[in-house]
């Protein structure tokens, strides 16, 4: 299910308690450590998961999850829960548990232990946190919630088993789903086969991106590298429509979406996206100028957006010569070897 349809408590901060004392100064008066567990949805297999890391929150969201916002607040530490692993279950499920006895149970059973065995969270607070498991499902037979009305619900409509799971520090939040046009993650707009700008969206070139563009090609001349000045930088709505219905006239239109953005869906619309070319005018893909790029392009604020291996992420096949500007962001992005939609947890793949 959705948390939608379950109310759920609103924090307004996370991790630190303010207070304002009588004189009227303003002090943190606690420091309350918490664990972020983030929730998420598959949509084809009904499961939900909970994890405290981010990295792997966000490479589960660019391949297709629903980030449906905090589960909960949890200790740094207490009483270890355990996550197993059905890999039995069709599509795979997952069990929570804080019961030791029960994990080593299920293991014998067939399930195996997550993260080698560790905890993955920690009970403790005064909230109980409330499982429920569903006798009908495969994969997603539990549910974990602190939210009352969430658990009613589910034990309304046939799941079974409801019972306090273990205790969290505080009940999480609901996450509005992003809007799937001009959608901004730390101040980077994302465009990709999920995300799209609106036709009359024409910012042009970017003058900063240009710049930087600029210095790069230069830096690649001086170091004798095979590279020209032309590059294609900004492409309208209208013109990025006119490039993909040749290529569909010409490959057809399954082939075309490999490497070929439908209007509306092409970073070169933002005017921050550049295809490099070599002196012979052809896309630049040669051995040499490719590593370069994929080992200094950052350094002027860039990543090379399409990579091999990345294509059910990104949506397309490697492109070595398209960079996107990216700014100070770039360096880390390049540096975790993640493609931007793992970096920043937001949907990829297919239209
Ligand atoms: N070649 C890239 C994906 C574009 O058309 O924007
Ligand atoms: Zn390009």
């Amino acid at each position: 299910m959705n948390l939608k349809s379950a109310s759920i408590g609103i924090f307004a901060a996370a991790g630190v308690l303010f207070s304002t004392l009588a004189g009227g100064a303003q002090t943190v008066c606690a420091q309350e450590e918490t664990v972020i567990i983030y929730r998420l949805y598959n949509r084809n297999t009904g499961e939900h998961f909970y994890t405290a890391n981010k990295s792997e929150k966000n490479q589960l969201v660019a391949i297709g999850w629903t980030y449906e916002g905090i589960g909960w607040y949890g200790p740094t530490s207490g009483d270890p829960v355990y996550r197993v692993y059905n890999p039995n279950a069709a599509g795979g499920d997952h069990y929570y548990t804080a019961n030791q006895a029960e994990r080593d149970y299920l293991v014998n059973q067939g399930w195996k232990p997550d993260y080698n065995g560790a905890p993955v969270f920690y009970s403790g607070g005064d909230i109980p946190l409330y499982v429920a498991y569903n006798p009908n499902a495969q994969s997603g037979s539990h549910n974990y919630t602190t939210a009352d009305q969430e658990q009613q619900y589910l034990l309304s409509i046939g799941w079974t088993h409801g019972a306090k799971a273990w205790n969290v520090l505080r009940v999480g939040e609901e996450v509005a789903q992003p809007p799937k046009s001009m959608y901004t993650v730390d101040g980077i707009l994302i465009v990709n086969k999920k995300y799209s700008l609106p036709a009359d969206y024409a910012p042009g070139e970017n003058p900063v991106a240009k710049e930087h563009l600029l210095r790069l090609i230069g830096d690649m001349k001086a170091q004798g590298m095979n590279i020209s000045d032309r590059y294609s930088g900004y492409r309208s709505y209208a013109y990025q429509g006119q490039l993909y219905r040749n290529y569909c006239a010409q490959y057809g239109q399954a082939q075309a979406d490999t490497f070929s953005a439908r209007p509306g869906y092409s970073e070169h619309q933002t005017g921050l996206a550049f295809d490099l070319t070599g002196r012979n005018g052809e896309l630049l893909e040669s051995p040499r100028e490719a590593q370069w790029l994929l080992d200094h392009a950052a350094e002027y604020g860039f990543i090379v957006r399409y990579q091999n291996g990345k294509e059910h992420i990104t949506g397309y096949i490697a492109e070595p010569w398209h960079l996107r500007y990216v700014g100070e962001a770039a360096k880390d992005i390049a540096t975790s070897g993640l493609t931007l939609e793992e970096y920043l947890g937001v949907e990829g793949g297919g239209y």
